[in-house]
């Protein structure tokens, strides 16, 4: 197993903040596909519950995991305490909860942060054992841009904002990539304001990326059998546009 992953305290503090800009055109497809199934739920990686509370209210009987506790720290805070049993801190590849779902979602490339093959079909496969039969899986990840593979992002600001009144927020991306090993090494940089202070932080995790026929063979060697792989959110097929995958998978007996 490879390491897991853990956001720093401050990146999952700021989360919320800098992905209301920066994502939102996944939501209403997450959300709907919540929304239509009739028995549980369950998000792997529900981080800071970008759709959870939402779901919650609409009447979802949802579930979550996630492995980082800062990320579920800023979600229990939101959440009231009659949901706390929805969560636990549990990591995708050991996923072992005493119930079976009609719906598991991991939105948001919760996927790339699984590195290793081996870890990719432990974690198809436990998703198909909390699957009930007919049950379906839908993960997202992006599809590979080559030209940002190969020139890498320099110190790109990719959110400048306020996180208070009058108190500012900035992020700063750079990246490179190794081609051979498909992984993205990533710099992330916060820039804010703290009590009059300026205060800097960095992170750097590696994130997988994936091809699309990489991802046919691999649900392909897992329990779970493919639906789909789609180019965005309204399920259109994929083409030269398409900027995510987004895959269903599911459970057929
Ligand atoms: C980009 S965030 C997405 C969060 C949320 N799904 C959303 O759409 O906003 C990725 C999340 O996956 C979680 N994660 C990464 N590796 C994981 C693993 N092996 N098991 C469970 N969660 C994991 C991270 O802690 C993080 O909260």
């Amino acid at each position: 197993m490879t390491a897991e992953i853990s956001y720093p305290e401050n990146f999952a503090r700021f989360y919320d903040v800098i992905y209301a800009h920066l994502r939102t055109v996944d939501r209403d497809y997450f959300l709907r596909k919540i929304k239509e199934v009739h028995g549980p739920a369950l998000e792997i990686g529900v981080g800071t519950g970008r759709f959870f509370i939402d779901a919650l209210s609409g009447g979802a009987d949802m579930y979550g995991i996630d492995v980082s506790s800062t990320m579920l720290n800023q979600l229990y805070q939101k959440l009231g305490k009659e949901h706390h049993h929805r969560l636990t801190l549990q990591d995708a590849r050991s996923l072992n909860l005493k119930k079976q779902f009609d719906l598991i979602v991991a939105p948001f490339r919760v996927f790339s942060h699984i590195a290793s093959t081996e870890d990719q079909l432990e974690v198809l496969n436990r998703v198909y054992d909390h699957l009930k039969p007919g049950g379906e899986f839908i993960f997202d990840l992006y599809v590979p841009d080559l030209r940002l593979l190969l020139n890498g992002i320099n110190e790109q600001i990719d959110f400048d904002g306020e996180y208070a009144p009058g108190r500012r927020l900035a992020r700063t991306v750079t990246s490179h990539s190794d081609l051979i090993n498909q992984v993205s090494h990533i710099t992330m940089t916060l820039n804010w304001d703290d009590e009059g202070e300026r205060r800097t932080e960095s992170w750097n995790l590696q994130m997988r990326y994936f091809f699309r026929y990489e991802l046919e063979h691999l649900v392909h060697r897992s329990k779970l059998s493919l639906k789909d792989i789609y180019g965005d959110y309204n399920e259109d097929a994929l083409g030269p546009e398409s900027k995510d995958f987004v895959v269903v998978c599911h459970r057929n007996h």
